[in-house]
């Protein structure tokens, strides 16, 4: 049985502003051996590891894949037996949508030490950057996060009976998310709105409803990564 030498910490990076990350996650950047990060992560908090620190992206980003997931896994066991403190740095929180969970499987089947250290999901960011807030006292009592594309691309996209509706990875498959809005019964009347590239200073905000929101999404060349928010507070949102 091989000696296992170091610890893995699997950090959420936030959703782009590198001021973003938890002190924490700061802290545990700064004394990686070796970082496997994403292309997601911001790019700026790559300075704060050390010189010697091994930097390897191993990033997914709007379907390409530089490495599969297994051989993430593998990569992530292989350090920690050469490496006293290995960082998995991965955007925006590292258990939405992020494979962080699989990772953290992976690596206690293996008996390899890890931390989930969370991060800032742009689920939330996304809205928030832009004065939309996710729930309202007293109005707004329910939110949900969802895949707006799932493996099997024709694959039914899940709308549930919720008030706000954060769809992550939705901008190529908006056609698939109307057509379920549409089903659960909402009226195409409801406002919402895709948010690219949220926390960055190029980000910007497309309004719309959802009888408009593919057109406009078009229109505007709405491009990946952007978050999509469907509900009453696209409206309310303090800047509207
Ligand atoms: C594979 S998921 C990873 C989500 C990530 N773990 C999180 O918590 O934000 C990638 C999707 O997250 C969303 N996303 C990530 N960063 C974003 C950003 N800065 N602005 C808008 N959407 C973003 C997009 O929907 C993108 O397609």
């Amino acid at each position: 049985m091989k000696k296992i030498r170091g610890k893995v910490y699997i950090v959420g990076a936030g959703p782009g502003d590198p001021e973003l990350i938890s002190v924490k996650g700061l802290k545990s950047l700064k004394k990686a051996d070796c970082l496997l990060y994403d292309f997601l992560s911001s790019v700026e908090l790559l300075r704060y590891a050390k010189s010697s620190c091994e930097k390897v992206c191993v990033g997914k980003k709007d379907g390409l894949h530089l490495k599969e997931q297994n051989e993430i896994n593998k990569l992530l066991y292989k350090k920690a037996l050469k490496y006293k403190n290995v960082v998995r740095l991965k955007g925006g929180d590292p258990f939405i949508f992020s494979r962080g969970y699989e990772e953290a499987r992976f690596l206690r089947q293996k008996g390899v030490s890890f931390e989930v250290i969370p991060g800032i999901t742009s689920a939330i960011a996304g809205p928030e950057s832009h004065g939309i807030p996710l729930t309202i006292k007293n109005r707004i009592s329910s939110v949900a996060i969802l895949t707006g594309r799932k493996k099997d691309i024709n694959a039914e996209i899940d709308a549930p009976d919720c008030q706000t509706l954060v769809y992550l990875m939705g901008v190529r498959n908006i056609a698939n998310i109307v057509r379920a809005l549409v089903k659960s019964g909402r009226k195409k009347t409801t406002p919402c709105a895709f948010i690219e590239k949220a926390t960055q200073k190029d980000s910007r905000i497309v309004r719309a409803t959802i009888g408009t929101i593919e057109e406009k999404a078009k229109r505007f060349s709405v491009k990946p990564p952007a978050v999509l928010i469907v509900g009453e507070v696209v409206k309310d949102g303090y800047r509207s």
